[in-house]
């Protein structure tokens, strides 16, 4: 969701801009632009569409090295995809671009309508360029007009701005929405997120709400409203630059799958002592745990389904209720919270709205907050009493992939620490648990990942059907719905996830001849019970797929039209070597109809508004 670069040094900003815009790319967006300039009005070119219809129309131009500008992707909220919506948006005296959602822009602009403004866009976003334009002419200062602009704003905003007359500096300010800033010896730098700085440097700032950010060639300086001084701390990212490239992978979603193997192994042996799960969080430290009346998990999308995950293993082997709740409904409903609760959130990018959201919520009524992450620092990390990071590195594909088994993995971990601080697992039978996580699983899913011919092929079964189904019962009902979020929302197949028992409630009426079903059938225990279900459907017309584990293709007799194995070494974890095949089943299909894999259509990495 809308991304931000900014540049001001000795390189030519325009290569830099497009730079970090191509590697901002990543969050969604459907249009882009760029304010380059370095004295008087900068040179504004925006456009709709990809970069490289920037990159074309920038090049159509023939601008001069300019030392500065302001670069912006845009994820449309208010008003259409058009060049006009695009950002930066200027007025007489400033250009701005922006990531965020003004919520009072209407009120704004029917004042700045009195005052004499006229608004040519349909975005929000130009009630608050209008604003800090009407606050600079009145006060001639451009710090005290853009802190007294965002006084009167409310919602969420990450602005950067370039005023006409004031020569070598750039200005941005937060809140709620990120901003990060940096200063190497080529100049200083602004950036939506962290990725789009690896080419320059590891070292970053991340500035609170409503700090002004002045940057010039030679320093990054940052400001509080009375004007005093402020000292943001300078943190280090472990990322690296390669790890936010391709590396020869047709798509990131490709590398990113490719990836999870070994960044299950790195999360879980950051969080092990002796083989059992070891956490600094204070609410996880025994006193809070044997303090703990429920668990809540709140989170979107992906990570809502990891959280899912979560409930199923803390109540099965710590025996602690968990009420788990998409996030964007957390607060739309009187939540029923005691302080003896714990609320985890979870999240890959950390900067989700409605995550943020419902975190507050709890935050507001006393209860304990802990917060699984990826991105270090970022404002969910930081909102949160506890945080506990995964170790996916960079995720680049809008369909998330790695973080969601990481974070399944974090919570396993988290179930088993639980279990033992509570006497239900002694430290060998965790032990046991934390081996198949750390070095079982990974190997599993490393052979689905290289042996994934047969996924292949059930790709291109799939890849024309306009419904289908995914069916489970227990933990592969819920990793059945990951495989059809994935599904959706790379290869617009509509697809449904049901509960393998619950289909003949209702949905069954859905079926017919050749619709196309994915039976995941890992689990012993109800081995039996999935193929009356899968005789249910296949009796009325449907295409049976079944994944399940080689042990079981051997002992029972799957009736379906395909098949697909998983090793089972990851033991009752092997949902998630099952879910890794169903990530591949949905990228496979996505790339068969030739769409674009890493930035589906419509969607965000980062989402953040509610
Ligand atoms: C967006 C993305 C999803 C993602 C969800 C949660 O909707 O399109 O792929 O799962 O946000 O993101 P988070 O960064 O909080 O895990």
């Amino acid at each position: 969701m809308c991304g931000i670069i900014g540049f001001i040094g000795e390189d030519n900003a325009s290569d830099i801009l497009i730079k970090g815009l191509k590697a901002l790319e990543y969050r969604g967006y459907d249009s882009s632009g760029v304010a380059l300039g370095d004295d008087g009005k900068p040179k504004i070119i925006k456009s709709a569409g990809r970069i490289s219809v920037l990159e074309e129309k920038l090049a159509s131009a023939s601008l001069p090295v300019f030392h500065r500008g302001i670069a912006h992707t845009r994820w449309a909220t208010h008003g259409g995809v058009s060049d006009l919506n695009s950002h930066p948006h200027s007025s007489d005296s400033l250009s701005l671009v922006h990531n965020g959602i003004i919520e009072n822009y209407y009120e704004l602009e029917s004042m700045l309508r009195s005052e004499g403004y006229t608004f040519s866009s349909e975005t929000d976003t130009e009630a608050a360029l209008m604003l800090i334009d009407y606050e600079y002419r009145r006060l001639h200062d451009p710090e005290k007009a853009i802190f007294k602009a965002i006084s009167g704003i409310r919602g969420s905003f990450a602005f950067a701005i370039i005023f006409n007359d004031v020569k070598e500096k750039i200005y941005a300010v937060r809140r709620q929405s990120p901003l990060i800033a940096a200063h190497t010896n080529k100049g200083s730098f602004i950036a939506s997120d962290v990725t789009a700085l690896l080419p320059y440097t590891k070292d970053i700032y991340r500035p609170e709400d409503d700090v002004l950010i002045i940057l010039s060639k030679d320093k990054t300086e940052f400001k509080n409203k009375n004007g005093d001084a402020v000292y943001p701390i300078s943190e280090h990212v472990d990322w690296n630059e390669e790890e936010a490239q391709k590396g020869g992978f047709p798509h990131f979603m490709l590398k990113e799958i490719s990836e999870i193997p070994d960044s299950v192994r790195k999360t879980v042996s950051s969080y092990l002592a002796d083989g059992i799960p070891y956490f600094d969080a204070a609410s996880l430290k025994e006193d809070n745990v044997l303090n703990i009346g429920r668990i809540h998990v709140s989170a979107c999308g992906t990570a809502m389904h990891a959280g899912l995950i979560g409930k199923r293993l803390i109540e099965e082997l710590a025996h602690i209720p968990v009420n788990i709740e998409t996030a964007s409904e957390f607060r739309c409903r009187s939540q029923i919270l005691d302080k003896r609760d714990l609320m985890i959130v979870l999240s890959q990018s950390g900067e989700t709205a409605d995550t943020l959201s419902s975190l507050a919520y709890a935050k507001e009524r006393g209860v304990n907050t802990l917060a699984i992450v990826n991105v270090f620092g970022s404002s969910i990390a930081r909102s949160a009493d506890d945080v506990i990071y995964t170790k996916a590195g960079p995720e680049i594909a809008v369909a998330s992939t790695k973080a969601y088994t990481v974070q399944c993995a974090v919570l396993a971990l988290i179930a088993l620490h639980l279990a033992r601080i509570k006497k239900r697992m002694t430290a060998d039978e965790v032990r046991t648990h934390t081996i198949l996580l750390s070095s079982s699983l990974p190997s599993a899913i490393e052979k689905v990942i290289s042996e994934s011919d047969g996924i292949k092929d059930a790709a291109n079964d799939i890849c024309n059907a306009e419904h289908l189904f995914f069916i489970g019962r227990g933990s592969d009902s819920d990793v059945c719905a990951e495989g059809s979020l994935k599904l959706k929302e790379i290869s617009y197949i509509h697809s449904e996830a049901y509960p393998a028992g619950e289909l003949k409630h209702g949905t069954i009426s859905l079926i017919s001849d050749g619709i196309p079903v994915i039976a995941c059938a890992c689990n012993e225990d109800t081995c039996d019970k999935m193929i009356s279900s899968i005789r249910e459907v296949r009796s009325r017309g449907a295409r049976v797929t079944v994944l399940t584990t080689n042990k079981l293709a051997k002992s029972h007799a799957f009736p379906c039209d395909r098949i697909i194995t998983v090793d089972d070494e990851g033991g009752p974890y092997t949902f998630l070597t099952a879910a890794s095949a169903m990530q591949l089943l949905a990228y496979h299909a996505s790339a068969k109809k030739g769409l674009d894999v890493d930035k589906p259509r419509n969607l965000a990495k980062s989402v953040t508004v509610e």
